[in-house]
């Protein structure tokens, strides 16, 4: 089952940071996933619109001028990262998924990651975006039929994976609270690959295991990996 670092080794370091990143690296740690928003032209790693539960600002990201932004701190001295430097933090060395947030302008993000990768070697196949906005998903799908997408939800729909297999995605994610052997089962009948966000207990990942997830997203990978080994060989 593949461990996806959640906003980096977030169990660890203070999410969306570089720190946070290279932690999850340095656990090797199969994929690392991050939050974005868009501010203005460029994009930023943060999980709410809001500043004061991660940095020591106040307002919501819009109300700040990027250079503002850029001098709050993220928690133990980090920045708020750009997308370029969390790519360039990451490189070539583990998938990243790309959970969009708050982005207005499609174009424009497939246009600065596919630069930034083509900058720093990184395969176009490391890349998954994922939103909870479908539309954000079908309008990436639209412009580039060939990019990997993951379906997240927050539910468990009457149809279950049915929206992620029209949206063609790769991955549905599914929050651990919702997710049965029912949901994997429809998921995998329609040729997807089912993520579970967010899997920290020994006996989740277990479970999620025998069910057949293909991947969880983990505050703490390595310590995900240790019980998985752990509890496989019992
Ligand atoms: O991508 C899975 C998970 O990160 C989605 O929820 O709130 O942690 O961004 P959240
Ligand atoms: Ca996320």
């Amino acid at each position: 089952m593949f461990i996806y670092a959640h906003r980096g080794a977030s169990a660890l370091a203070p999410e969306n940071t570089l720190l946070a990143l290279r932690t999850a690296i340095s656990q090797q740690a199969d994929g690392i996933e991050f939050d974005v928003f868009q501010h203005q032209n460029e994009f930023i790693l943060i999980h709410d619109r809001w500043l004061h539960r991660t940095t020591n600002g106040i307002g919501n990201i819009d109300s700040l001028l990027l250079e503002q932004i850029r001098k709050l701190d993220a928690g133990a001295g980090e920045t708020v990262p750009t997308l370029f430097e969390a790519l360039q933090c990451i490189g070539p060395s583990c998938q990243i998924n790309i959970e969009l947030k708050g982005v207005r302008d499609v174009p424009l993000l497939l246009r600065y990651v596919q630069d930034a990768c083509k900058t720093l070697s990184i395969p176009r196949t490391h890349i998954l975006y994922s939103s909870f906005d479908h539309h954000l998903l079908k309008a990436i799908k639209a412009i580039s039929k060939n990019t990997r997408i993951g379906a997240l939800t927050a539910n468990k729909p009457l149809d279950y994976a049915r929206f992620a297999e029209d949206l063609q995605a790769e991955f549905i994610n599914a929050d651990v609270t919702f997710v049965d052997k029912n949901f994997v089962y429809d998921a995998k009948q329609r040729g997807l690959k089912m993520g579970v966000y967010t899997v920290d207990q020994p006996e989740d990942l277990l479970r999620l295991k025998s069910w057949g997830v293909d991947a969880v997203f983990c505050n703490n990978p390595l310590n995900a990996r240790l019980a998985l080994a752990d509890l496989t060989s019992d």
